[in-house]
């Protein structure tokens, strides 16, 4: 194993930090590359709000615990690592840049000088420029082309998608990981990383919503002909749900997580009125039992209208009726009951519930869940990245037998011999 090869991914969210370390295998001669999951730790955490760092030694709590949990599971050390990033922070423009063609036949030094310009734009200071994708190409007076080496033109103009982040929020992202003792090798958007994982390429091709929905918020990533179109923020999410359990039913906080986690419904058509729940009380307040269909009322309430506001933010980038791969859900809250219903009657699209499952191998039954969907994407992309020959600076160090229980080494050679 080539120690440039272990990738980690790091997703710090509004209620947990997790982290993916895993092995980029190159593709072989029957199989296309793919990341072998070797390592998955969590951690509960409260440092973030709405993917800002609000409390920075908390959050380096919270990364130490999930990267030393991976480690653990992994058998060794990382030191470098891609982390996520979103929030309202983000923005999002498309840059274009002209140039004229070297010679008679378009080139990749033409083509890069052409992306170069484009992505020469000038960032405030206090902004960072985080993704340049290039889109499309128009060669003279012909739009729309995906590859223009080779063609003949005079005049190449390429149309890029410049994502930029604020400087604050990504500089005590990077100071909590560098606290933690890691160092951040790249950031990288996070619903980026999610479609990553958990979108075919038949969906981006034929125009896609990735819907994320986290404690904090929700992220919203389009996709149409294959490329990213769009990126919103809708400022609601998994703990707005919470809270309207805990004003509704009179519940603690820890109590209507509980609730909503394990009894939740998204879709009350789907519960049957005669269910009925016992309630946490206190001695003073004696037994207490609700209906099932209450909890799911409230729940349905506020998924409905947070869906909608996603569905005003696809409708005002001009993509609802573009979505002919449909609507991916995923995120923590995509994994309760009636999501998909409630989706497909808000979108009227068809909707499938995402998990990371594109290109992972390994220990892959580890991240089965939505709310895996950011880290693993976060390890995928890293994985491009070595592919692309940008090998991670990091190093590893196997643990040479200290601290590795015998169930990971059994794991481990399990593995081996299994690929
Ligand atoms: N089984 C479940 N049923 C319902 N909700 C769930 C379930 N599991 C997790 N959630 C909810 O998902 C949310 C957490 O999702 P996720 O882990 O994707 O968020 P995050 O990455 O920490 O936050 P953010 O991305 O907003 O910063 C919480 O609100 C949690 O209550
Ligand atoms: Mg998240």
């Amino acid at each position: 194993m080539n120690p440039e090869n272990i990738i980690t991914g790091l997703d710090i969210g509004s209620s947990k930090t997790t982290a993916v370390i895993g092995h980029a295998v190159p593709a072989g001669a029957k199989s296309a590359p793919y990341l072998k999951i070797l390592g998955v730790g969590q951690a509960r955490t409260t440092g973030l709000r709405r993917g800002i760092v609000s409390d920075i030694e908390e959050t380096t709590r919270s990364i130490r615990k999930a990267v030393e949990d991976a480690e653990r599971m992994a058998g060794m050390k990382i030191d470098t690592l891609y982390a996520g990033i979103a929030g309202e922070h983000v923005r999002a423009m498309i840059s274009k840049g002209i140039v004229a063609v070297n010679g008679d036949e378009i080139s990749k030094a033409d083509v890069d000088r052409a992306n170069d310009v484009a992505r020469a734009q000038p960032v405030p200071q206090d902004r960072e420029l985080l993704h340049a994708i290039p889109q499309e190409y128009s060669v003279d007076k012909n739009q729309g082309i995906r590859d223009p080496i080779g063609m003949i033109g005079t005049r190449l103009e390429t149309e890029m998608y410049l994502v930029t982040i604020g400087a604050s929020p990504a500089m005590n992202l990077r100071k909590s990981v560098e606290r933690a003792g890691y160092h951040v090798r790249e950031l990288v958007l996070e619903p980026l990383a999610s479609a990553l994982s958990v979108l075919t390429e038949d969906e981006k091709e034929l125009g896609v919503a990735l819907v994320e929905m986290g404690a904090g918020t929700t992220d919203i990533a389009v996709f149409h002909e294959g490329k990213i179109r769009h990126l919103g923020t809708v400022n609601y999410g998994g703990n707005n749900v919470t809270s309207d359990i805990v004003q509704g039913i009179g519940v603690t906080q820890a109590d209507a997580e509980r609730l909503k986690e394990r009894y939740g419904c998204a879709y009350e058509p789907l519960v049957d009125p005669e269910d009925v729940l016992q309630l946490p009380s206190t001695v003073a307040q004696g037994e207490r039992h609700i209906q099932r269909q209450v909890l799911a009322h409230i729940i349905h309430q506020r998924m409905d209208e947070i869906f909608n506001l996603v569905l005003s933010e696809i409708q005002r980038a001009g993509f609802a009726q573009r979505l002919n791969g449909g609507v991916v859900i995923t995120g923590g809250a995509a994994a309760m009951q009636g999501v998909g219903e409630l989706a497909a009657d808000v979108f009227g699209t068809g909707v499938r519930i995402g998990l990371p499952e594109e290109n992972i191998g390994g220990l892959s039954d580890s991240v089965q869940a939505p709310r895996f969907a950011t880290v693993v994407g976060l390890a995928l992309y890293g994985a491009h990245r070595s592919a692309a020959g940008f090998a991670p600076s990091g190093r590893h160090r196997a643990l040479a037998g200290v601290g590795v229980d015998r169930f990971t080494k059994k794991l481990k050679t399990w593995l081996e011999d299994f690929f």
